[in-house]
């Protein structure tokens, strides 16, 4: 029997309940398909620096090293809004991927089925469906550049850096070229090379790529006009490739289109098949505590964890089916529409193990 060795980190706010029910759901998988989980925990974020004074504690590097997966629930709150911006919570999740070397941030945006009427964006543009998948670089770019504050003619200046390497360009397309291959064969790449010389490089690098994938058909879009273009035509994308902060901007506007940001998962995956799995949410600590959050981003990272890290498919796509079975009838809050029952966090959890089951 396969063992999986999972780290989970909880994190702030929703962070603890939602992940709660993604185990839930991993251990039913675990049952059904026959492969065992071990799992290690550690903390990431607020919690971190509350217990240990920093974000992220090289105890937590090194159980995420050690483990094939990590699931993360969400990171920060308020408490941590007036720290320095490296002992935020978010420093702790910018410095997990960095030291775990995930490059690769894979962010689905999908409309499920029952959940159709939910985009805000018409009908007709939407059509009956929505698959698009952002592939964004996560170690690289302006979030990892050299930035300060410096005096400059008198005053206080600041300034961040965008800056890629080759190297770093070429293996993110790589695994957006990879995947437009088990996709519809097409990747649009999103930059700024009309002003930013890193975009001109990374243009230039995207074009030398595709040599190798004569099947997928590639453009490239700035990113001002994907921006109008994902609002547009969102059916005219199937893979987009683009910078860590581009990439940031553009998955969520794409996950809003989809109408249920509470819905999406993602996966940032390094050179091995190692990854860190959460939600796109946040750790929302409106509501944090009220066991009203919706765990289904959670869970369906789970999903992703099977299919990308665990080789564990099966089980991948019977937590995919089940959502979808689960939501004809049940909603949490954020998704609730009359006419559906009106289910906590724990309960979804719970009717998505008894669909699987
Ligand atoms: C995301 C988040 C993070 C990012 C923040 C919390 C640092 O917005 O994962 O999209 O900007 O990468
Ligand atoms: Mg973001």
């Amino acid at each position: 029997m396969n063992t999986h060795k999972i780290c989970i980190l909880k994190g702030d706010g929703i962070g603890p309940e939602i992940v709660k029910e993604a185990v839930k759901v991993l251990d039913c998988c675990a049952e059904k398909y026959n492969f065992k989980i071990e799992y290690d925990e550690a903390l990431l974020g607020g919690c971190a620096i509350d217990a240990c004074g920093t974000p992220l504690p090289q105890e937590t590097i090194d159980k995420c090293k050690k483990a094939d997966s990590v699931l993360l629930g969400a990171v920060g709150g308020p408490k941590w809004d007036k720290l320095p911006g490296n002992e935020r919570p978010e420093a702790g999740l910018l410095g997990i991927r960095g030291a775990l070397g995930l490059f690769a941030n894979l962010r689905p945006a999908v409309i499920f089925e029952p959940l159709k009427g939910a985009s805000p964006v018409k009908d007709e543009i939407i059509g009956d469906s929505l698959d698009l998948m952002v592939v964004r670089e996560l170690t690289g770019g302006i979030y990892f550049g050299e930035r300060g504050r410096r005096v400059s003619d008198g005053e206080t200046e600041a300034y961040d850096t965008e800056q890629y390497k080759v190297s770093e360009i070429k293996r993110i397309a790589k695994v957006a070229f990879d995947m437009a291959m088990k996709r519809n064969k097409k990747v649009t790449s999103v930059d700024k090379a009309n002003v930013l010389e890193a975009s001109r490089l990374w243009r230039e690098t995207v074009i030398e790529v595709a040599k190798d994938y004569p099947e997928v058909e590639l453009n490239h879009l700035y990113v001002d006009n994907t921006a109008m273009q994902l609002v547009r035509n969102p059916k005219q994308f199937d893979v987009i490739l683009t910078n860590n902060i581009f990439g940031d901007i553009l998955s969520d506007e794409a996950s809003m289109i989809s109408g249920s940001i509470g819905m999406l998962a993602s996966a940032s995956l390094n050179a091995g098949n190692a990854g860190l799995y959460e939600p796109i949410h946040g750790s929302a600590p409106d509501i944090a505590g009220q066991n009203i959050a919706n765990p289904l981003a959670t869970i369906l990272s789970v999903a992703m964890m099977l299919r990308y890290s665990l080789n564990e498919s099966e089980a991948a796509d019977a937590i995919e089916n089940a959502v979808n079975k689960v939501l004809v009838n049940n909603r949490t809050p954020d998704i609730y529409t009359e006419g559906t029952n009106r289910v906590s966090c724990s309960e979804m959890g719970d009717l998505v193990c008894k669909a699987l089951s």
